[in-house]
């Protein structure tokens, strides 16, 4: 069977508290550490940026994986590279300069993932092939946690697949122990999950239960 990723979102932690947090996402068996990174502009939400990357970096050894909800964010992606970010995803829908974009993370040293927000099917991101190391599908309109996973989702992550087989697949937004099967049975290599983690007491059980829903 392949190895499922399991990359909680930060975006539903307890801010007073990320060291711990972040510590007990590793203690509890997480893959990857998701940041949600938004500026207010690109989605109607603002999170946090470069300088709190850098202090997550100090805090655990695993991956952050780092989603850019972000305009023209080729202009932050050696900032964020230098703060500690391991893979660096960005909307296709949020930069002119795709191939360019692309070629900078890549540069930096770091994975490259591209991201299609719900309206946006997955073939647009064809003239880029060959170009990223992960596709990022996301199954809510970007921008808060805690919303319902949107069901037609599922065609686009078997497209993803279908498309781009030699790449992971990402799914972020609205995942849960009901929906995780068939997200997985799509196709799907990376869960990202914000609140069915941070919901739970019981963190390592709620993560186990995402990955191993098969
Ligand atoms: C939404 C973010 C997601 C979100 C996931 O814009 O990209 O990562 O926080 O949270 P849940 O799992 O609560 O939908
Ligand atoms: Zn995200």
């Amino acid at each position: 069977m392949k190895k499922i990723f399991i990359s909680p979102s930060v975006l539903s932690a307890d801010f007073t508290r990320l060291e711990q947090e972040c510590k007990s996402l590793e203690k509890c068996g997480a893959d990857w550490i998701h940041c949600d990174v938004m500026d207010g502009n690109f989605v109607p939400n603002i999170t946090f940026g470069i300088p709190v990357i850098r202090s997550m970096r100090r805090c655990v050894v695993l991956p952050l994986d780092v989603h850019l909800m972000i305009d023209a964010p080729e202009r932050y992606v050696e900032q964020f590279a230098d703060a500690g970010a391991d893979i660096i995803t960005f909307h296709i829908e949020a930069t002119k300069n795709v191939s360019q974009t692309l070629k900078l993370i890549h540069s930096c040293g770091k994975k490259a993932g591209i991201s299609v927000k719900p309206n946006t099917p997955v073939g647009a991101l064809t003239p880029y092939r060959g170009m990223f190391d992960m596709v990022l599908v996301m199954s809510v309109e970007p921008g808060f946690g805690g919303q319902q996973f949107i069901p037609s989702s599922l065609d686009k992550i078997r497209r993803a697949k279908q498309l781009f087989p030699n790449v992971l697949v990402e799914v972020d937004g609205g995942i849960n122990a009901d929906n995780v099967k068939q997200v997985v049975e799509a196709g799907a290599d990376v869960i990202v999950a914000g609140s069915s983690i941070f919901g739970e007491q019981d963190r390592k059980s709620a993560i186990d239960r995402l990955r191993n829903a098969r």
